[in-house]
């Protein structure tokens, strides 16, 4: 035989072993092994589009892969379902914002068809429509901002009519201001904010009728009997909300009532003027000036002092017995971007809930800077706000319609936050910044809202 038989019949032979091989088993497919893909974390993600990826599978020539916006593919998305790719990832467009989408992959080869690979989640990013605002957003409570009479106008004028629902004197409506002096009164920048409200269709809240911190000298050092300073401060409640009846829809009567860390009554002049049963007297007089209005106790470190919190309910729950009016629980809600916890915020809520209140989220601000490290606002602790907010939305969010009252935002801009000067130093709290600019948390609010 000569050399190129010999080559013939080799390559004979071996075609025979090779389709003998191939056919053994009777007909059947080839038997390849082939493994499922890995997928990948969705890259890329944005408001209407993702990039799916996915491991390359040893001997695949192919790949099939689902979108569906449902976990378990009972139907998928357009050109999605089984979907044919040589190539190991696939940009997923024309999706819907904030929506969850899922997608898995099988490998091929030829005939041979994989089991399918681990399904990954994804959510597409939140873009609010341009139109949008705080108020359209929030369609089951009131937004609420603290005002001041002599800011009503330009753009502050603009974004409270855009952006809010409701508004709250943020110092005009306290005594110093309404009744700075024995029998007299100044209603002038009270009365400026509650019509700004009634023209424009804001809900005013009224605040605060007794607070410590805003009593005038003259009530500090009354000269009369105990009974005399019950008969005034009875006429001075009976005077302020038979005034407002009908246009401020409700008052915080007593502000920060009790002290911190005892959760016993603040040793405030009313205190000691008219009993430790003052509270629930101040709430009688406005039930007697104004049936409807709706009365609320407002404090402080509600979220985080227990003994404080647990002093409130026990209190608010004294009064639902004695049948001393009470409508509603206002948290003020001064808190930092990483404290309270989300949790803690849901239980304290919880408690006005359990009991049928009405929920107020009255004066939130959010400390970016509470530890003094910033001297600007950085990107990351400006998220990191956003987050809280977010938090604090969801929680209010998630309240039952009828115990939703208002969130109230303490201030409309960082620059003229009241926490200037209460801490002294620079921080960021609001959710506009000192150029009417809208910042992540107030993105936050309305990511709170979805
Ligand atoms: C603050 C105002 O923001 C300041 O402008 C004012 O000088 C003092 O009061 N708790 C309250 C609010 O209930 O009334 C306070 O508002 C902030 C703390």
């Amino acid at each position: 035989m000569n050399n190129s038989r010999l080559r013939y019949l080799s390559i004979l032979l071996g075609v025979l072993i090779f389709a003998t091989s191939c056919s053994s088993g009777g007909g059947s497919e080839p038997e390849i092994e082939l493994g499922a893909p890995i997928a990948n974390q969705a890259a890329n993600v944005t408001s209407s589009s993702f990039k799916a990826s996915w491991s390359r599978v040893y001997r695949a020539d192919s790949y099939l892969l689902d979108v569906s916006e449902d976990s378990g593919f009972a139907s998928s998305l357009t050109g999605y379902n089984e979907k044919s790719l040589i190539a190991l990832n696939e940009e997923i467009t024309n999706l819907e914002s904030k929506k969850v989408y899922y997608y898995r992959l099988r490998a091929v080869n030829g005939t041979v068809v994989s089991s399918y690979s681990n399904t990954v989640e994804v959510t597409t990013t939140f873009v609010p429509d341009p139109n949008l605002s705080l108020k359209k957003a929030a369609d089951t409570f009131l937004v609420g901002v603290s005002v001041q009479s002599g800011k009503l106008n330009g753009q502050y004028d603009e974004i409270y009519r855009r952006e809010f629902s409701s508004i709250t004197a943020e110092w005009e409506m306290k005594m110093n201001v309404m009744h700075p002096s024995a029998g007299t009164y100044d209603f002038g920048p009270a009365d400026a904010i509650v019509k700004y409200g009634e023209d424009n269709g804001i809900n005013v809240h009224g605040h605060s009728l007794i607070w410590h911190n805003s009593t005038p000298d003259w009530v500090k050092n009354f000269a009369g009997t105990d009974q005399e300073f019950e008969d005034m401060i009875e006429d001075y409640i009976t005077t302020v909300v038979t005034r407002y009846k009908g246009k401020v829809t409700s008052w915080d009567v007593v502000n920060e009532g009790l002290e911190d860390g005892s959760g016993n009554l603040r040793n405030t002049i009313y205190r000691q003027k008219m009993g430790d049963d003052y509270i629930a007297k101040c709430y009688q007089f406005v039930r007697a000036a104004d049936a409807d209005v709706l009365i609320f106790y407002n404090d402080y470190n509600m979220i985080t002092d227990q003994t404080k919190q647990d002093a409130v309910f026990t209190m608010v729950d004294d009064f639902i017995a004695r049948g001393i009016p009470i409508d509603g629980v206002g948290f003020q809600m001064h808190i930092s971007h990483d404290y309270p916890a989300k949790a803690d915020i849901q239980k304290a809520t919880d408690r006005i809930v359990e009991r049928d209140l009405l929920v107020h989220f009255s004066e939130l601000d959010v400390r970016a800077n509470p530890n003094k490290d910033l001297t600007s606002l950085s990107p990351e602790r400006s998220l990191s706000q956003k987050a809280k907010v977010k938090e604090v939305v969801q929680v209010f969010n998630g309240i039952p319609n009828g115990n939703k009252y208002a969130l109230t935002v303490w201030g409309l801009k960082d620059s003229e936050t009241w926490l200037l000067d209460f801490y002294g130093h620079v921080d960021w709290p609001l959710l506009f910044d000192g150029n009417y600019n809208k910042k992540d948390a107030y993105y936050g609010f309305l990511e709170g809202l979805q």
